[in-house]
């Protein structure tokens, strides 16, 4: 793109400040100089969040519009915890000790919605990332696999091997096949030994997440499967190495909350 057409794209709704040129002048000291405007990246982020497949329920998804339970003070003190670690994260990558988020819980404690946030903050501080349901995702890259026509569409495999962020939810909500497992482990290997960013939620159990076999203590709320049954000890293992561990804590489900 010309940089004419990319001014003339930004000036649909013309600037106040520049003019639309995407140029403004500032006095420093008594000298005048060019600057950026703040709208060319605002026109940045437009185009980033539009490619980012945010599904509409969680448009508005942030840390600010995130609840914690008045009535539940253990579970509030968690979920502080946990929106203040989502704030930080967003606010200090790719400073982090673990470019990822992965995220675990029982359903509608707001694991998405935390995620999303992430997520956006993430676009809004200028950054690339997409939006992928897990099994979405796998079905998108296997028809591309299937086609008669020898053709294979990898788009959405390449999305999720190159984009800077990738949001991956609800992980391993199915059933398993090898062919699930391998291509799995061959997106999060690549974005692991890319230390690319990749943030991920599943209601599935882990040991490392508290969650013991047979000890008959957990909760009812998780599924019964293991993480690692349902994508295979490589990736697992692969995604405790690059992804920050946050165990949301046991809360009553917001979805059923708000009936
Ligand atoms: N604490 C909260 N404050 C505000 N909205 C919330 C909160 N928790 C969840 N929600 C909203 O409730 C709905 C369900 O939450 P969400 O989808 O994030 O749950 P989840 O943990 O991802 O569940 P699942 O495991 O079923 O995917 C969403 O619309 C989300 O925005
Ligand atoms: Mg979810
Ligand atoms: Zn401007």
């Amino acid at each position: 793109m010309n940089t004419d057409t990319h001014r003339s794209n930004l000036a649909e709704e013309t600037c106040a400040t520049c003019g639309g040129s995407g140029w403004k002048i500032v006095e420093r000291e008594g000298i005048s100089g060019a600057e950026k405007c703040e709208c060319v990246n605002a026109g940045r982020v437009g185009r980033l969040k539009e490619r980012a497949n945010i599904p509409p329920l969680y448009e508005k998804a942030s840390v600010d519009n995130f609840v914690l339970p008045p009535d539940n003070p253990v579970a509030r003190t968690a979920l502080a915890t946990v929106a203040l670690t989502v704030r930080g994260y967003v606010r200090d990558y790719p400073s982090v000790p673990k470019p990822g988020l992965l995220f675990i819980g029982a359903p509608g404690c707001g694991k998405t919605h935390l995620a999303v946030a992430a997520l956006a903050g993430l676009i809004e501080r200028g950054f690339e990332g997409v939006f992928f349901d897990f099994q979405a995702l796998l079905n998108r890259i296997r028809s591309g696999y299937d086609q008669a026509s020898g053709t294979m569409d990898r788009e959405a495999y390449k999305a999720a091997l190159d984009t800077e962020i990738l949001l991956l939810d609800d992980v391993g909500a199915h059933r398993v096949t090898d062919w699930v497992e391998d291509t799995v482990t061959s997106i999060v290997t690549h974005r692991c030994n890319n230390r690319k960013a990749t943030i991920v939620t599943t209601n599935l159990r882990d040991p490392e997440a508290g969650n013991q076999r047979g000890s008959g203590l957990e909760s009812d709320l998780y599924s019964k499967f293991f993480l690692e049954e349902r994508i295979g000890m490589r990736a697992r293992s692969r995604l405790f190495e690059m992804c920050r561990l946050i165990r949301m804590p046991d809360v009553e489900d917001y979805r059923l909350k708000k009936r």
